[in-house]
């Protein structure tokens, strides 16, 4: 399994943060915004990853992340000259998911529960992915600000609309995404939206249209972030900074999901902690090795 980190786009909404990096650089209380969407493939055992930005920011991101190889992980990058939709990532990846499968995470979704951090979770669902097309469904107030699913009497999912004024229900689809090697030939064959753009929503449709889109939904135990605007932005940051501070525990801390996952080794752990300045983060890596032992 691959993994498409989207990291592009215009950030308008969060103008003028955005006026000279992009929304993804930006800090979710103690780390850049990139981590939580990077953490969520690393939970699930992908290690060779591929971001996905813009000619300006994507040598920041390689600037930041570098080769991938001190966690473990390979990363390449592909340049978006222009956002003309999240399904276009997967045309401009297309060399580096070869004929294999891929998993794309929108690079401002922020995901936080057990389901992540738990082998039989998520890091399950990736193990045991096949075929097809395997989207999340969750809960929200404002449905119609995503892409709307709707269920028949037997919870099956019969149709998907992105935004649309009458939502069939407040369950949406969250921005991480699981498609077999169809995804290619499928997007190839896109026509833009009425917005002009390549939309997901339609690459879903296309896989529930040939009957092979799964639907998990993801309980309310989990939580999915907003990070587009600037309140929705400091609620993720006030989230993040709650949870870790009540258990002194890291949410989205890349060193040590590459050492607990096996990514790196002791040896590894301990040198790539080295290499920090002394700060609160590098203490916490420090402690989080004698920890895990
Ligand atoms: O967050 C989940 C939602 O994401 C889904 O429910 C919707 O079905 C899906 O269309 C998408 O809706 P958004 O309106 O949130 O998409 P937006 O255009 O804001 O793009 C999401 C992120 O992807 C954003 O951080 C910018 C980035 N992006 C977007 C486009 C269109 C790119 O990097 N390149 C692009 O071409």
């Amino acid at each position: 399994m691959k993994g498409i980190i989207l990291a592009g786009g215009a950030g308008s909404r969060l103008y003028p943060l955005t006026r000279i990096v992009c929304k993804q650089l930006l800090p979710v209380y103690d780390k850049p915004m990139i981590c939580y969407p990077l953490s969520i493939l690393m939970l699930g055992g992908i290690r060779e990853i591929c971001i996905v930005s813009t000619p300006r920011d994507l040598p920041l991101f390689e600037a930041f992340l570098g080769d991938g190889a001190e966690l473990g992980l390979r990363f390449s990058y592909v340049v978006q000259v222009k956002p003309e939709g999240i399904a276009q990532a997967f045309l401009l990846a297309k060399d580096f998911i070869g004929g294999d499968a891929a998993t794309l995470i929108l690079g401002d979704n922020v995901f936080y529960g057990d389901y992540f951090y738990n082998e039989e979770g998520f890091a399950r669902t990736v193990r045991e992915f096949k075929e097809g097309g395997l989207i999340f469904g969750y809960y929200v107030s404002n449905p119609q600000e995503f892409g709307v699913l709707e269920f028949d009497q037997d919870s099956r999912v019969i149709s998907i609309e992105e935004k649309p004024s009458a939502p069939k229900s407040n369950y949406v689809v969250p921005g991480l995404y699981l498609y077999d090697q169809q995804v290619l030939e499928i997007c190839q064959h896109l026509q833009p939206s009425a917005r002009g753009e390549y939309e997901i929503t339609d690459v879903n449709r296309t896989y529930l249209n040939r009957g092979q889109l799964r639907v998990q939904r993801l309980g309310r135990g989990i939580a999915w972030l907003d990070t587009g605007t600037p309140s929705s932005l400091q609620e993720a940051n006030a989230f993040i900074e709650a949870v870790e501070r009540r258990q002194g525990l890291k949410i989205a801390c890349l060193e040590e999901i590459a050492y607990r996952q096996g990514f790196v080794d002791r040896g590894g752990f301990q040198a790539l902690t080295a290499r920090l300045p002394k700060c609160d983060y590098r203490h916490y890596l420090e402690r989080a090795l004698v920890q895990v032992g």
